[in-house]
């Protein structure tokens, strides 16, 4: 299937699977792009050499292309935009807001820029400063995300840009493919499907958490910004936060992470910057990674917080990059063949 995004980017199938903190490294995106979808290594909870590491690391294993995702407001975001344009990384993606120097730079030197975005002025914005594409995700999508379903917020983008929008939140299958390229997407992207897949990293302990898991709730308690996460005791424990409680989470997550209290108040006021967060959450903020990391890569889903889609909710099964891809794309044709007139 030939798409906008599969003629932009050089990949097969137009599929992309979404930057993921502490989910998406070099496994998942390797074994992604190799299957002839867009992974993308998330490389926002990366420091730079690990992220040069996992971008190397996923050349070894495929000539697929691929993606990196990193966050505009880090201090050294444009050491990895360089890092980025001298591996020959194929596509750039941002968590939370791009910058337009970093979009011009990478674009200059022929990466591929793919902001993702959660309302309409946003996706006005990135495409004026020059975007080549955009992932637009809708309310249902796991981590940050806006108020708009994703069958309001699409149409409304595609009609307000002209570059290609790939659509996210909510997806995780054939038919679903068909229905964003009805909308005018050139294809999709899908974060907890993937999270959900054999060749991710996250302990099995978690995934069965998550493949159990019915709910989720958007929180602004984990870092001050709507945040999409699985329902469970811890994070209802910090629906109820105030100081006290964000100061002992602080100093639990100092003892995980071996983090100094500078470092944690310099990640909250980085969080914090341009926007309105009590000190209470500057810092909840400051744990964000940790609470990521504590279910992602330490297991502990009692003492993390766990990012996800309400796509959750009819994911029952845990096949590898591979064996998805290919279902979508059969799912898709069938679906297709299905809307031509007998
Ligand atoms: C566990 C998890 C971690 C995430 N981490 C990031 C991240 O580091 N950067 C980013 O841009 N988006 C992040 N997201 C959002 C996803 O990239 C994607 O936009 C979203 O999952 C799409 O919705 P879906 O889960 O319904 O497929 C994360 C999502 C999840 C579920």
């Amino acid at each position: 299937m030939r798409t906008a995004l599969t003629e932009l980017v050089g990949c097969r199938h137009p599929i992309v699977q979404t930057g993921m903190g502490y989910v998406a490294g070099a496994r998942l995106a390797a074994a992604t792009s190799a299957a002839g979808g867009l992974g993308i290594i998330a490389a926002a909870t990366m420091s730079v050499g690990q992220m040069t590491e996992a971008i190397r690391s996923v050349k070894e294993r495929t000539d697929a292309p691929f993606g990196v995702n990193i966050r505009a407001d880090a201090d050294d975001a444009a050491e990895r935009a360089e890092v980025m344009i001298r591996e020959g990384v194929r596509v750039a993606s941002f968590a939370l807001a791009p910058q337009r120097e970093l979009i011009a730079r990478l674009k200059d030197a022929g990466v591929v820029t793919m902001p993702s975005v959660g309302a309409r002025r946003h996706a006005e914005k990135v495409a004026a400063w020059g975007a080549d594409a955009m992932i637009v995700q809708g309310g249902e999508g796991g981590g940050h995300t806006g108020p708009l379903a994703t069958t309001l917020l699409l149409p409304q983008v595609v009609d307000a840009v002209d570059v290609p929008v790939v659509a996210a939140g909510g997806f995780f299958d054939g038919r679903g493919l068909v229905a964003a390229l009805a909308y005018g997407a050139c294809g999709i992207a899908m974060g907890t499907r993937f999270l959900l897949t054999k060749d991710s990293p996250v302990p099995d302990a978690v995934k069965q958490v998550y493949l159990a898991a019915a709910e989720t709730l958007v929180t602004t308690n984990v870092d001050g910004v709507p945040h999409r996460v699985l329902r469970t005791p811890f994070v209802d424990s910090l629906q109820r936060t105030r100081l006290l409680r964000a100061v002992l989470n602080g100093a639990r997550f100092k003892k995980i992470s071996g983090l100094s209290w500078a470092a944690l108040l310099r990640e909250g006021r980085r969080m914090k910057h341009g926007r309105e967060l009590t000190w209470a959450q500057v810092l909840q903020a400051a744990n964000t990674p940790m609470l990521l990391k504590a279910a992602m890569v330490d297991g502990r889903a009692d003492l993390g917080v766990m990012a996800s889609g309400q796509v959750v909710g009819v994911i029952g099964d845990l096949p590898t990059c591979a064996e998805l891809i290919e279902r979508v794309m059969a799912e898709a044709e069938t679906t297709l063949r299905g809307l031509t007139p007998r």
